[in-house]
């Protein structure tokens, strides 16, 4: 683990049986809210991507809250992948599996035609669908995936069996 994955790690907190029971949540907000650290983090994934990523890719929510800086850092534009319904024009939309039922995100139509190589960014990996249609997503618009970037991933759920074609990193592992 480097130094940024400790430093990540010390700042998540875990709450047990949140949003259901069984479920150990991994809450960033303590990350977002110490700026020494914060920063620490975003350079780290900038200092990996830059001069090789044209977009940055958020996923809705907390993708927006480490995207937007890293895409700032980059000097790159930044995509919202947003949950159905959010975006005012046309778009391109990707359903995906959730534990119980399923979930849409979207894009706005050709978002990456004229920045191609898209850096799919969001908190953690779980299972990989979120990160999946995220990358489907890039690809029906006009882009192609330069790589994921996760802050946390939770190997027990073998999230990265479903986005094996594609360069994952994460910043800690648990
Ligand atoms: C969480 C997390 C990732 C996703 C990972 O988001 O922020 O986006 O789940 O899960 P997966 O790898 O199994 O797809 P969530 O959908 O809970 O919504 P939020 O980010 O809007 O809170
Ligand atoms: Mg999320």
């Amino acid at each position: 683990m480097t130094s940024t994955g400790e430093l990540l790690l010390e700042h998540t907190r875990d709450v047990p049986d949140f949003p259901q029971p069984g479920v150990l949540f991994k809450d960033l907000t303590p990350l977002f809210a110490a700026p020494k650290a914060f920063a620490t983090v975003v350079a780290d994934v900038a200092d990996r991507y830059r001069g090789r990523v044209d977009a940055v890719a958020g996923v809705e929510a907390r993708g927006f809250i480490i995207g937007g800086p890293v895409a700032l850092a980059l000097g790159v534009p930044f995509v919202p992948v947003r949950k159905a319904g959010k975006l005012p024009g046309d778009t391109v939309q990707q359903t995906y599996d959730l534990e119980y039922g399923t979930a849409t995100i979207e894009v706005h139509t050709g978002a990456f035609a004229a920045h191609r190589r898209a850096l799919v960014l969001d908190d953690v990996l779980a299972t990989g669908g979120t990160a999946a249609a995220a990358c489907a997503l890039v690809e029906r618009a006009g882009g192609e995936v330069a790589g994921i970037e996760m802050l946390l991933e939770l190997t027990f759920l073998g999230g990265r069996e479903l986005l094996s074609s594609y360069d994952v990193h994460a910043i800690a592992a648990v």
